[in-house]
């Protein structure tokens, strides 16, 4: 995939958005959904992402490599594993506090996985990588610094973060690659980076 051509994002909340507006300035297409038709998502796309167009849920990976999954975990039962199948599915997603899971979920969970790695279970036929949920919405709309702040991007398969990496970097982040799915926990809530800004020799010395 080349960074600079379409992608979807499922979720059009504040993360998703956020990532639509990024895109956008990016000079990159998006097509979004959430929970509602695009008729019914047209004034709120209007006012937070007025250059993303609206498509149903089960049809955002059409003609796309790559979608951002911006869903909170608690809703991820009604979001079917082949609406993304054979595609590459950037988890931004986090737990907040006490957010009820599904029951696969806390399963997953409790068995010792990181959040990714449940959810590449619960996805078992797309590449899912972790990348975007230690930056806020408010960041992804803050103007780029000199020195751009360090975003993960957590893969088992390089050639799979690869992609990922260069969507990152187009966003305005300084991707820092893990060379596991495993080592996103290194960003989930609580950990030091997470909703702080670091560079990239700090984020990576926290991912060793
Ligand atoms: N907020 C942030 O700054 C931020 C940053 C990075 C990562 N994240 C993570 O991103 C996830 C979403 O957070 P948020 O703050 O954007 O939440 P939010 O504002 O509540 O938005 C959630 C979005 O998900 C949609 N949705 C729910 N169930 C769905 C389904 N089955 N199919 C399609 N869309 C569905 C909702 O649809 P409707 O609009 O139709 O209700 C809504 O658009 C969370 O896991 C969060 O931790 C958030």
């Amino acid at each position: 995939m080349s960074s600079s051509s379409r992608i979807g994002i499922l979720g059009a909340g504040r993360a998703g958005t956020a990532f639509a507006r990024a895109a956008a300035r990016a000079g990159i297409d998006v097509q979004i959904a959430s929970t509602r038709t695009p008729s019914q998502m047209r004034y709120h796309l209007m006012q937070y992402a007025p250059q993303a167009r609206a498509v149903q849920a089960e049809n955002i990976a059409e003609g796309v490599d790559l979608v951002l999954l911006a869903v909170p975990q608690e809703d991820l039962d009604d979001v079917e594993p082949e609406w993304l199948a054979h595609r590459i599915v950037v988890d931004a997603t986090n737990r907040w506090e006490n957010e009820p899971l599904p029951l696969w979920f806390e399963e997953g969970l409790a068995s010792g996985l990181s959040s990714s790695e449940v959810i590449a279970q619960r996805f078992p036929d797309s590449q899912v990588v972790k990348a975007l949920n230690h930056i806020s919405h408010w960041a992804m709309d803050a103007p780029v610094t000199e020195e751009a702040r360090a975003a993960i991007v957590a893969a088992d398969d390089v050639s799979v973060a690869e992609p990922v990496a260069a969507l990152v970097r187009s966003l305005g982040f300084e991707p820092v690659i893990a060379e596991s799915l495993a080592a996103g926990r290194h960003t989930e809530p609580g950990t030091p980076y997470f909703n702080v800004p670091a560079t990239a020799e700090q984020l990576s010395r926290e991912l060793l």
